[in-house]
């Protein structure tokens, strides 16, 4: 979703928020690589199901607003809903490694990224909350 939302948004704030997660993401795949690799699993490419079905919701709506400022608004929640997806995966994932007794250097993985996606959720509901305040203006 990112690198077509880049291309869409007119905000520089939220142009800039969802550039900075797109950074941050081509250092989550290697990550994951390493925590398959220390578990001995293979990886898998697929998009996780509900963040597919948030991609076709957000597609079908986007171009439809009248106004761009609303466009970015819809962009911005949309993205914070994947964000907060993922932040609840990596909780869960992060439950579980503790629950097996995973090696710290191993969780520190899976934290670093559930740190990003942290920071991203905060970010893309900032923007949000910024251009709603701006709408009324
Ligand atoms: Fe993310």
């Amino acid at each position: 979703m990112l690198p077509e939302l880049r291309k869409s948004v007119q905000s520089e704030g939220l142009a800039a928020a969802v550039e900075e997660h797109l950074e941050q993401t081509r250092e989550h795949g290697p990550r994951l690589e390493e925590v398959f690799r220390a578990l001995g699993a293979e990886p898998s490419s697929n998009l996780d199901p509900p963040v597919e079905k948030l991609v076709e919701h957000h597609d079908e709506l986007a171009g439809s607003f009248a106004d761009d400022r609303l466009e970015d608004v819809f962009h911005a929640s949309a993205a914070a809903t994947t964000e907060h997806h993922e932040l609840s995966a990596y909780d869960a994932l992060l439950t579980l490694a503790q629950a097996v007794e995973l090696p710290s250097d191993v969780r520190g993985l899976l934290e670093r990224n559930r740190a990003e996606e942290a920071e991203a959720l905060r970010r893309l509901q900032q923007e949000r909350d910024r251009l709603v305040g701006e709408l009324g203006a």
